[in-house]
């Protein structure tokens, strides 16, 4: 799919749930992925780890290849690693429709992000729960996708960090057309409401969907809360 086909695609379903493929059953991917399909979800939330640039490993390109095969919703590559111009061109060849890197993770985020639009894909960064959000307001007209981890990447499981709601409503302020504003980590019935009136519209959420038995319902759960308080200034179209 086309950069804008997908910007399009998802801008109709906001707000999003992107499931995090960090806490699903490895062993299970195909089951995995047709519940995900059944409850709904509008795309999936890759976790990619180098065990350097975060303390974990997860998978890389040739899991994602074969994921690929079997559904057609939007890939959404969170890149958890260092380097990662070095990768880029792998994991857009396994299929990933959108890709987010780390700020902390190169020298300068710009040539790179615009790297990613070239290459008709959906360019997105993120930064740690310590860096401030001033480092990524001058990349902003860059970036198609802006991704706020409220936990220390790494880890699925750990507990929302409550300062990210005030990075939300910063980045909000500046959110232009057609850009998406994502929360990632400790996101559940908790949480999601306060970052979906921040100002997010793509709420990624691993523990709180994989954690339970019906994947609809949680999915339903989430997406019923964060709607219940996003602003309308939100809907990124
Ligand atoms: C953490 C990952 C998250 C994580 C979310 O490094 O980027 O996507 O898996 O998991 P929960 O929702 O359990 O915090
Ligand atoms: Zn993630």
């Amino acid at each position: 799919m086309s950069r804008t086909a997908v910007l399009e695609q998802l801008a109709r379903r906001v707000p999003l749930i992107g499931p995090s493929m960090l806490k699903c059953d490895f062993g299970n991917l195909h089951r995995e992925i047709e519940l995900l399909e059944s409850a709904g979800v509008p795309l999936l939330h890759l976790d990619i780890m180098d065990g350097h640039f975060v303390p974990n490993l997860s998978y890389g390109p040739m899991v994602i290849r074969r994921l690929r095969e079997m559904t057609d919703l939007p890939f959404d590559a969170h890149l958890m690693i260092s380097e990662p111009e070095r990768y880029l061109d792998e994991y857009l060849d396994a299929g990933c429709d959108c890709i987010t890197f780390h700020i902390e993770a190169v020298p300068d985020a710009g040539p790179l992000l615009r790297r990613i639009r070239d290459a008709d894909a959906v360019a997105g960064l993120a930064l740690n729960p310590k860096t401030p959000v001033q480092q990524i307001e001058p990349l902003i007209a860059d970036c198609d996708l802006m991704l706020v981890m409220s936990v220390e990447p790494g880890f699925g499981g750990q507990k929302f960090i409550p300062a990210s709601i005030e990075k939300i409503s910063r980045l909000k302020q500046s959110l232009g057309q057609n850009q998406f504003l994502s929360i990632d980590g400790g996101i559940g019935p908790a949480t999601i409401a306060d970052a979906a009136e921040a100002g997010a519209n793509l709420f990624v959420a691993g523990s709180s969907i994989f954690d339970t038995a019906d994947y609809g319902h949680a999915i339903r759960q989430l997406t019923e809360l964060a709607a219940s308080r996003m602003v309308s200034s939100s809907l990124p179209s």
